[in-house]
């Protein structure tokens, strides 16, 4: 990926080439060109407008990281404003190192946030679901959803941005599409529509490649989190991701054909509206059934009784 080749905008040393967009450019036109793709994609799919409140929901980990320094960039130019959240989930010897290096980048960037402890908010942790449940990571994300969801809704934000880049999207559809699971697939693009208490969420990084995510924070020397979750262990999107990956160096525009045509598809396809949300009769929050899987989870864990 490294060259030492010339930047075809101003000439100096390149430190990468990009086969898909059919150029190579240096530390700074890398960086120029970075933050313009995710500005194409936040106007491409309307993700905000001028005067709106951005909840930016940062793990530390290098896609989070890379977002909020974008979004911090961008908020003044196209007039929106950001605050970051990060839950500390309460994992044995990782959680404690991620919030510490949010509250880095925080300070770094000059961004105002929040850290949100899972036990003292609603009495639990991730490591006490893991005593109880199998699939740590499923609930660790409905987990997330629910409470990022909940402190936007109830500190009046108008969306939600978070980390997913566009290996991951395509990993997911792939790997949806081949259980047959439309209602998985419908879910991959990249703004998905707020109504009632379920507030508007956006991916400005779905038109992001991972490599170039994982440049971008080397370039801007970004401190990211180096331990990994204890519970995320042979993912099997991980292999739809890394064959998705080997196609590109075959064809290297098939990754942005594939991720237009979905997106845009999709985007149209299903309004969430095409089901009928009801209010979870424990936590008044919108809910498919009587009581949400968040509640329904914290029976389970003996914190409150149903
Ligand atoms: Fe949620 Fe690893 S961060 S299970
Ligand atoms: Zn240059
Ligand atoms: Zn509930």
């Amino acid at each position: 990926m490294r060259t030492r080749t010339r930047c075809k905008l101003c000439g100096k040393k390149a430190v990468v080439t990009l086969p898909y967009a059919n150029t190579r450019l240096c530390k700074e036109h890398f960086k120029e060109y970075f933050t313009r793709r995710i500005e194409r994609t936040i106007r491409r799919y309307r993700m905000v407008s001028p005067g709106e409140r951005i909840l930016v929901t940062v793990s530390g980990g290098k896609d989070s990281v890379a977002l909020l320094d974008v979004l911090s960039i961008l908020s003044e130019k196209l007039g929106f404003k950001i605050h970051g959240l990060t839950l500390d989930l309460g994992i044995k010897g990782y959680s404690s190192e991620y919030v510490r290096v949010a509250e880095e980048v925080y300070g770094r960037l000059g961004v105002e946030y929040t850290i949100l402890s899972l036990k003292e908010t609603y009495g639990f942790t991730i490591d006490e679901v893991a005593g109880i449940k199998r699939r740590v990571c499923a609930y660790c994300g409905l987990v997330k959803r629910y409470v990022f969801n909940r402190y936007a809704w109830e500190n009046g934000f108008d969306a939600i941005a978070t980390g997913h880049n566009m290996d991951d999207l395509l990993g997911n559809a792939l790997f949806a599409i081949m259980r047959g699971d439309l209602e998985a697939l419908m879910k991959i693009k990249p703004v998905i529509p707020g109504r009632e208490a379920l507030v508007k969420r956006i991916r400005p990084l779905a038109f992001t490649r991972e490599k170039d995510i994982k440049l971008y924070i080397c370039l801007k020397k970004l401190p990211v989190v180096r331990t990994t979750c204890p519970y995320a262990v042979g993912a099997t999107s991980g292999v739809f991701k890394s064959k998705i990956n080997e196609l590109e160096d075959r064809f290297p525009s098939i990754k942005y054909s594939f991720a237009r045509t979905l997106y845009d598809k999709m985007q149209i396809q299903m309004e969430e509206s095409d089901y009928q949300l009801r209010k979870c009769k424990i936590c008044g929050m919108p809910s498919k059934s009587q009581i949400c899987g968040f509640c329904r989870l914290r029976a389970e864990l003996g914190k409150i009784s149903l």
